[in-house]
């Protein structure tokens, strides 16, 4: 298979970064930018899908913006930048709205989840996914590195750009998603058959991007196991530990049976001890660059700025193209 050109993903704004956005998506990103053009957003249009406050939601985009750049996403490779400063997406997604159908997106698995149980829910929580398509597609992305959360979102992108493409002539990319095999899905440490969430209800669910040792110490000592002591991967029959010894390869980098039989007989308190440290000691740098970038809202200010410059000529062009095919624009 030859090389995908180019890379697309976002974050929301929204609360903590926690472990499984950073193994699950940003890893991934700071991976690919050697070999890919990757273009990395930050969603605040989607943040507004759910009741948010305007001055929390800005500092919320810095602190994103911050991790990305601590998280080691360079900009002068990869271009990062802020959904709403590019004025195409809103556009596109209008567009891509009147393709759509309300009977796919009423299907989405992460609309009935979030809808679930609340006495309104907006219309752009509905049609969240539209948008998030119009994200990916503006950019001729061929490969979107998310969480497995995503993979019906970018399913449902290439649904619609495939049908747009069918009835107005060429004019889409489609995208696949790149998912991890395991931990595209880092499961929440109190409860280890649901995945890790920012939204969960107890801050005992995520280890955030931003805790100090204390802190993971405690969460990672009050994670749920499994009955029977050994350590092994068997995600179905022991989720909790499967978890964290995913957790630990991702961060290491050691392959499953050698983390096995390293471990075989030592017990889950020991385990625990071990894996605390390598979570420490992984998150260490990114927080120490982090602090450091918080200080400067200015440089991490600028960065946003040139990329969305860039961003916004690269999505220009596909809009206009988009909006020929339309019938917006003489052809
Ligand atoms: P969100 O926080 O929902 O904006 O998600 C940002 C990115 O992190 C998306 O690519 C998600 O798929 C990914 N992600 C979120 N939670 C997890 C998780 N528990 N495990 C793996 N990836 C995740
Ligand atoms: N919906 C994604 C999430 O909640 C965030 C997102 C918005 C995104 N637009 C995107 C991810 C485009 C990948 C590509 O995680």
């Amino acid at each position: 298979m030859p090389l995908p050109k180019r890379s697309f993903s976002g974050i929301q704004p929204t609360g903590n970064l926690h472990l499984g956005n950073y193994l699950g998506a940003i890893k991934q990103w700071v991976k690919l930018q050697d070999t890919v053009d990757g273009i990395y957003c930050i969603v605040d249009l989607h943040a507004c899908t759910a009741t948010h406050d305007p001055v929390v939601l800005r500092r919320s985009v810095s602190a994103v913006a911050a991790f990305y750049l601590a998280a080691g996403l360079d900009p002068a490779k990869s271009t990062i930048f802020v959904q709403s400063a590019v004025g195409a997406h809103s556009e596109l997604a209008w567009i891509l709205g009147c393709v759509a159908r309300f009977g796919e997106l009423a299907r989405m698995t992460q609309f009935k989840e979030k809808g679930e149980g609340r006495e309104s829910v907006s219309v752009g929580l509905f049609t969240y996914p539209v948008l998030m398509a119009a994200d990916i597609l503006l950019y001729d992305a061929n490969v979107v590195p998310v969480g497995e959360d995503q993979k019906q979102h970018v399913e449902l992108c290439r649904d619609v750009a495939e049908r747009f493409n069918a009835t107005f002539g060429d004019t889409f990319i489609l995208p696949e998603p790149l998912i991890l095999g395991t931990g595209g899905r880092i499961m929440g440490l109190d409860q280890p058959t649901k995945k890790m969430s920012k939204s969960a209800g107890s801050p005992n669910n995520y280890i955030a991007l931003e805790d100090d040792p204390d802190t993971i110490t405690r969460k990672i000592k009050t994670a749920v196991t499994d009955t029977g002591g050994q350590i092994c991967y068997a995600p179905e029959e022991k989720p909790g530990i499967s978890n964290l010894l995913t957790i630990y390869s991702l961060l290491t980098g050691e392959t499953m049976s050698d983390l096995e039989a390293r471990y075989t007989g030592k017990g889950y308190g020991f385990f625990k001890r071990e894996l605390t440290e390598v979570v420490v000691e992984n998150l260490r740098p990114l927080q120490t660059r982090y602090r450091a970038l918080k200080k400067d809202p200015a440089a991490v200010g600028e960065i946003l700025r040139q990329g969305a410059e860039r961003a916004a000529g690269i999505a220009g062009k596909t809009l206009s193209r988009a909006r020929k095919r339309f019938g917006m624009e003489p052809v």
